[in-house]
């Protein structure tokens, strides 16, 4: 049901790789809200071609590649993508990761140093990068909303996060200081959402996943969010309801994040007595 929450905006979504990704049903909500939308991703995932079923879905929206890494990737994006709408931007998803000693199966204390940097680049840096390129072209309108995608080993430890964990404490820096200086600017709105694990590429690529993702299952009181629900959430932060929300951390996580324990939790180790 669209209540076009979305009506005449425009923006840019990063990160759909399939039907899975949390960008994918992002997009698809946006577009359900009136939005209208680039999509991008690395070249090396849109040659896997599922992007353009997406892309299909959302009213022909353009598919533009660009490693995130790259200045020279992103600022063809920016132009390309405000000559498109024939305008700036009002909204932009980030929901891009790769730890690469985490693929690698690289144990946090061995960790290889360049693969760390890499990992940092794509999973953090490029947020920076992203938000730079926006600032530099000025390619947002007043009062713009973007977003990132992260994880509470951000604020506390799970293990087999590895590196990522590094990277996403650094993603919600970026956040908050990028953030602080583009809203002084334009009224610009810089946010993260902490999501609940979720079966997705991304997710699945880290040692243990089924065994976290049961854990914060029972570990919130309303159970882990699924996409759909990440997917509302974000559009919400792109719409004029929250116009005045910036340079947070927002928990979308059924509760997780301020639960010490539950019952389930409890029945399950029994009773130590
Ligand atoms: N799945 C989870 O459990 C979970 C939980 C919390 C936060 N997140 C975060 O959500 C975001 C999206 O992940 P997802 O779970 O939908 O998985 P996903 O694998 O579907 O998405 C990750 C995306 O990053 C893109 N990417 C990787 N390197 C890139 C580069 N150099 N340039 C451009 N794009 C690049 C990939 O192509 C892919 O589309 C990530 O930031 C992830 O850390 C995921």
């Amino acid at each position: 049901m669209s209540n076009n929450l979305l009506k005449g905006k425009k923006g840019i979504i990063f990160g759909a790789l399939d039907e899975k990704s949390l960008a994918w049903k992002t997009a698809l909500k946006c577009y359900e809200q009136g939005a209208q939308i680039v999509l991008s991703n690395a070249p090396v995932a849109l040659r896997m071609g599922e992007i353009n079923k997406l892309a299909e879905q959302c009213g022909n929206a353009p598919v533009i590649g660009a490693d995130v890494t790259s200045m020279e990737d992103l600022k063809n994006l920016f132009e390309k993508t405000t000559e498109h709408f024939g305008g700036k931007i009002d909204f932009i998803l980030h929901s891009i990761g790769m730890g690469i000693n985490v693929r690698k199966g690289k144990h946090y204390t061995e960790m290889n140093y360049e693969w760390n940097l890499k990992t940092l680049d794509i999973s953090a840096i490029s947020f920076h990068k992203v938000l730079r390129t926006a600032w530099d072209l000025d390619a947002l309108n007043e009062g713009a909303s973007v977003v990132a995608l992260t994880y509470i080993a951000a604020q506390r430890v799970f293990p087999d996060y590895n590196e990522m964990a590094d990277a996403k404490s650094l993603l919600e820096s970026i956040t908050r200081m990028f953030g602080y200086y583009y809203g002084e600017k334009k009224k610009v709105r810089v946010n993260t959402i902490s999501q609940s694990p979720t079966k997705t590429t991304a997710g699945g690529g880290v040692k243990g996943f089924d065994g976290f993702y049961n854990y914060a299952d029972k570990m919130s009181p309303l159970g882990n969010a699924p996409t759909e629900d990440c997917a509302n959430y974000i559009t919400v932060m792109f719409s004029d309801l929250t116009r005045m929300v910036t340079m947070q951390n927002l928990f979308h996580d059924g509760g997780y994040s301020f639960t010490g324990v539950t019952s389930s939790i409890i029945e399950q180790m029994g009773d130590l007595k």
